[in-house]
């Protein structure tokens, strides 16, 4: 039913008319090319493929059919991006399928982000027009923070009453049990009425990426206990799946290709209004998979700016080890004098935070050098230790050079012999081989590796690069099949574009031209490929399979970031639940068909 009226959409829907009511479109060759809405450029290099029908940003990665294209450019999940295409094509919307109970569900969500959207405008004038605001706002100005930043971050204020929240919204209609269930109100212990959950505090209002009030934050203007109270659990707000500021920060993400993660209100506050746009804030100290995921979906990399206190560095550990066990691409912005972002901005400025975040550290790096921190060296011991701690992050990466490196310096710092120690990592290597999970000798390391790009989807993602710089008759032919995104590994993603962009302008596709466009690890990544020894008979076949590991090594990337999408509106009750299941269903039939291939 649901998936009958997707495919006359599909069919319908022609990618070049629906796409020009967006993007003035020119025809050039078998395609149309015009600038790309999803980012800023000049010169046009958004491609529309009218007979695959798909789009693809030759600057931006962007790509996808007719239904991403909506999505994106209206910021919709699928099903909305279904109304407006049968919009378009006049196609009527089929007959609702939800059942009494979703729809009442459905209402009582909404009627909460209608509450909680009242209550952050409550707070937010209780701070800026009522005389109860004036010592927060001599408050806030204390921290640096300005009318503008109000403003931008709705910030509010939490009367310092029992009851001021609760006789203000009885008086506009809304009834105790919805207050109560929003978690604004507390029921008395004494069983007989309510209180305000948030008084006296600077009020921080928490929404989800479409702008949906979920929460609440709220800080003591002194020192008292406890700093900061939050939301409890209700039906919209669920601390694991909440990132502050991520409204705010989505887009940014996106067109930066990262994601920075601080600890507290403040900081993304701070770090936001330095210019860091895609910052966001995990609120306290441990980042969930689900907050993981959710960048993931925008970005694939996180920089991690946590306070540097010992909680803190705790905290980036077990960050970092959620964030790469979901495949993350991982930095970590160190922060001197056991400041946090916030006050280090506030001391030091924003460029002087650029600077750190410009030379955040790489995982192995970062690990290395807290290794290093941690233990006295200086005897046989201490070097021993350092060793055996650092092989399993070593062996982490799976980036030659970083681990050559890393080898050599640490075989400097400890003064042992670097063949030493390249025979323990062998022997390291030799051990773990069946064992997936890297764990190292004091239980900081527990880094899922199965993750990473499999050695074969690797190997031939290499092979098909070789091949078509080696004849650039096979550049269109892959091009036909995949896109730069189908890639795993971003240098490799980087060169492919370099190649499909060099062959669509018609230029040289040598790799010694196409190496200069590319940067240093791109080019690094280029010269190990075109190095390797290289040899195949039939090159047409070795193509396809590779064509083919590729395709499936990125539906099985699908398939799992469509399960988790899935499973997080089951858990959130989302109708929109069903039209992506069946899109999961698709992948999984995709899979398949490539399987019997
Ligand atoms: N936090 C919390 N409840 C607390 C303390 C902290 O929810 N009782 C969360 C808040 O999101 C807070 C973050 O943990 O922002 C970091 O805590 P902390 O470093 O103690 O506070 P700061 O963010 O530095 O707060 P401020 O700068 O306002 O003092
Ligand atoms: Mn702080």
């Amino acid at each position: 039913m649901m998936e009958d009226f997707i495919d006359r959409l599909r069919s319908a829907a022609d990618i070049v008319s629906i796409i020009s009511d967006y993007v003035p479109l020119k025809k050039k060759g078998r395609n149309f090319w015009g600038c790309c809405p999803f980012h800023n450029e000049k010169t046009p290099s958004f491609s529309v493929n009218p007979d695959k029908g798909f789009f693809y940003c030759f600057g931006c990665q962007a790509g996808g059919n007719v239904f991403n294209f909506i999505m994106r450019i209206e910021n919709t999940g699928f099903s909305d991006a279904a109304k407006i295409l049968a919009a378009k094509l006049n196609i009527p919307l089929p007959e609702k399928e939800k059942s009494e109970q979703d729809r009442a569900r459905e209402k009582e969500l909404n009627k909460l982000y209608q509450i909680n959207e009242m209550a952050r405008d409550f707070f937010h004038s209780c701070l800026v027009k009522t005389s109860y605001g004036k010592p927060a706002l001599a408050y806030l100005a204390s921290r640096g923070i300005n009318d503008a930043v109000i403003e931008r971050f709705k910030l509010g204020f939490a009367p310092p009453a029992w009851d001021k929240l609760l006789t203000s919204f009885l008086a506009r209609g809304v009834d105790e049990l919805s207050l109560l269930k929003a978690g604004l109100i507390v029921a008395r212990s004494s069983g007989d009425g309510f209180y305000d959950r948030f008084r006296n505090r600077v009020m921080f209002p928490i929404a989800d990426t479409r702008s949906r009030v979920v929460g609440f934050g709220g800080r003591v203007l002194d020192n008292s206990e406890p700093k900061y109270l939050n939301s409890p659990e209700t039906p919209v707000f669920n601390k694991k799946h909440v990132l502050y500021g991520i409204d705010l920060a989505y887009k940014a993400i996106r067109d930066a290709g990262r994601a920075i993660v601080v600890e507290g209100y403040m900081d993304l506050i701070s770090v936001q209004t330095a210019g860091f746009q895609n910052a966001v804030a995990s609120l306290g100290t441990a980042f969930t998979p689900e907050q993981a995921r959710l960048l993931l979906r925008h970005a694939p990399e996180i920089q991690f700016a946590y306070d540097s206190d010992a909680a803190g560095q705790n905290a980036t550990q077990r960050a970092l080890i959620t964030a790469k066990s979901l495949g993350a691409a991982i930095r970590i912005v160190a922060i001197p004098d056991g400041k946090d972002p916030d006050e280090y901005i506030r001391k030091y400025g924003a460029d002087a935070f650029r600077n750190l975040v410009q030379e955040a550290a790489g995982f192995v790096e970062y690990q290395i050098n807290r290794i290093l921190a941690a233990t006295d060296y200086t005897g046989l011991e201490g070097k021993l230790t350092v060793i055996s701690q650092a092989l399993p992050v070593l062996a982490s990466s799976d980036n030659d050079i970083e681990i050559n490196t890393y080898i050599t310096r640490l075989a400097d710092v400890l003064s042992v012999d670097e063949s030493a120690i390249r025979s323990e990592f062998r022997k390291y290597l030799r051990m773990h081989k069946k064992d997936k999970n890297v764990k190292s000798g004091n239980n900081i390391n527990i880094v899922k590796i199965s993750t990473q790009p499999a050695a074969a989807t690797t190997a031939a993602e290499r092979q098909i690069i070789r091949l078509m710089c080696e004849d650039a008759a096979i550049i269109p032919y892959v091009m036909a099949e995949l896109r730069s995104n189908d890639f795993e590994a971003a240098s490799r993603r980087e060169i492919i574009n370099s190649l499909f962009n060099a062959y669509n302008m018609n230029k040289s596709t040598a790799p010694a031209v196409i190496a200069a466009t590319l940067g240093e690890e791109a080019n690094q990544e280029l010269s190990q490929i075109m190095l390797a020894d290289s040899r195949c008979d039939n090159v047409t076949r070795v193509v396809d399979d590779c064509l083919r590991t590729i395709r499936l090594a990125r539906l099985k990337y699908q398939y799992e970031q469509q399960r988790n999408k899935v499973e997080e509106l089951e858990r959130m009750g989302d109708s929109r639940c069903l039209q992506e299941l069946a899109e999961m269903q698709r992948i999984k039939d995709e899979i398949s068909k490539l399987y019997n291939a």
